[in-house]
C-alpha cells in the first residue's frame, strides 16, 4: 500500500522551511531548514518529542500559519504568493484539519458542527444539512446528528471532527494527535477510518502521533527533533487497523 504515493505532482513540497516565533525578547526556532515532499495518496506519520515542532509544521502545512523562511507549495501553489483570501480559499478547498482536542462548538449539534465549514463555502442550507448527515453516516454516527458534543463519547466526538474535516472534500487531511485523548480500541477505530479515507478515497493523510504503535499504520514516518527533520523512513508493511480491530475481543468483554 505504501507504493501508492507515486502518482502526480507533490501535494506538499517543503523547501528548507523555517518558522520562528518571537515572544518578547526571546526567539524560538520552531522549524529549521525542513525539506520534504508528500505525494498524493501517501499516509505519513509525524513523530518527535514534545516541543519538536510537530504542531507548528501542521499549522504551516494547513496554511493556518506561514513559514518565516523557505518555500512551501501546497497542491502546487506557493503559499508565499497568495494573499489572505487566496490562502483561506486554498485551505478551505484542499485541507481538512483534525485536532487532538476535537475543537467542536459546544452549543451546536453534531450535524451543525459538521456543516460549519460549509458556511464559508456559500452552500445553501439544505445542501449543507444533507452533506453533514451523509458524512455523519459515513463515520458511523447517523443516529447522533442531534447530539451536542457533551452528549457524545470521546471517540464519537473525534468522528464528528473527522466528518467536519471532510465536509469540503479535502485532498489533504492533517490530523494532530487524533487518537491522543482516546483509549486504544477507540484509537484503532479512528485509525481505521483514516486508513479508509486514504486507501479507498485516495486522500493524503499526515498524522502527528507520540505513539510508535500508531505510526506503524503509516507508510512513512517523518521524525523531528528540536525543529529539524532528522529521519524520513518508509515501510512496505503498514499495519491495518481494521484487521487489528477484528482480532480484539468484543467491546462488552473488553469493558468488563
Ligand atoms: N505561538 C507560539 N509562540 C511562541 N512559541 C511557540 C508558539 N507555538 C509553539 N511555540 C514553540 O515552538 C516550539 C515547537 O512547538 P510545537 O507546538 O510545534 O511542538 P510539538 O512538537 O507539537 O509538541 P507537543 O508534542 O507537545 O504537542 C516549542 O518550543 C514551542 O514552545
Ligand atoms: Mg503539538
Amino acid at each position: 500500500m505504501s507504493g501508492r504515493g507515486s502518482a502526480g505532482p507533490a501535494i506538499v513540497a517543503a523547501e528548507a522551511i523555517g518558522k520562528r516565533y518571537r515572544t518578547g525578547a526571546v526567539e524560538v526556532a520552531a522549524l529549521i531548514d525542513v525539506s520534504f515532499t508528500v505525494a498524493p495518496g501517501e499516509f505519513v506519520a509525524v513523530m518527535g518529542p514534545s516541543g519538536s515542532g510537530k504542531s507548528t509544521l501542521m499549522n504551516v502545512l494547513g496554511c493556518l500559519d506561514r513559514p518565516t523562511s523557505g518555500r512551501l507549495l501546497i497542491g502546487g501553489a506557493d503559499v508565499a504568493t497568495l494573499d489572505a483570501d487566496a490562502l483561506a480559499e486554498l485551505r478551505r478547498r484542499t485541507v481538512g484539519f483534525v485536532f487532538q482536542s476535537f475543537n467542536l462548538m459546544p452549543r451546536l449539534s453534531a450535524r451543525d458542527n459538521v456543516a460549519m465549514p460549509t458556511v464559508y463555502a456559500g452552500l445553501p442550507v439544505r445542501e449543507r444539512k444533507r452533506r453533514a448527515e451523509a458524512l455523519l453516516a459515513a463515520v458511523g454516527l447517523a443516529d447522533r446528528g442531534h447530539h451536542r458534543p457533551t452528549e457524545l463519547s470521546g471517540g464519537q466526538k473525534q468522528r464528528v471532527a473527522i466528518a467536519r474535516a471532510l465536509v469540503n472534500d479535502p485532498k489533504l487531511i492533517l490530523a494532530d494527535e487524533p487518537t491522543g485523548a482516546l483509549d486504544s480500541r477507540t484509537g484503532l477505530e479512528i485509525l481505521a477510518l483514516l486508513q479508509k479515507l486514504n486507501r479507498e478515497d485516495g486522500r493524503t493523510v499526515v498524522l502527528v502521533t507520540h505513539d510508535p504503535g500508531i505510526a506503524r499504520h503509516a507508510g512513512r514516518t517523518l521524525r523531528f527533533h528540536d525543529g529539524r527533520l532528522v529521519a524520513d523512513e518508509r515501510t512496505d508493511v503498514a499495519l491495518d487497523a481494521r484487521t487489528e480491530l477484528a482480532a480484539l475481543p468484543p467491546p462488552a468483554e473488553a469493558a468488563a
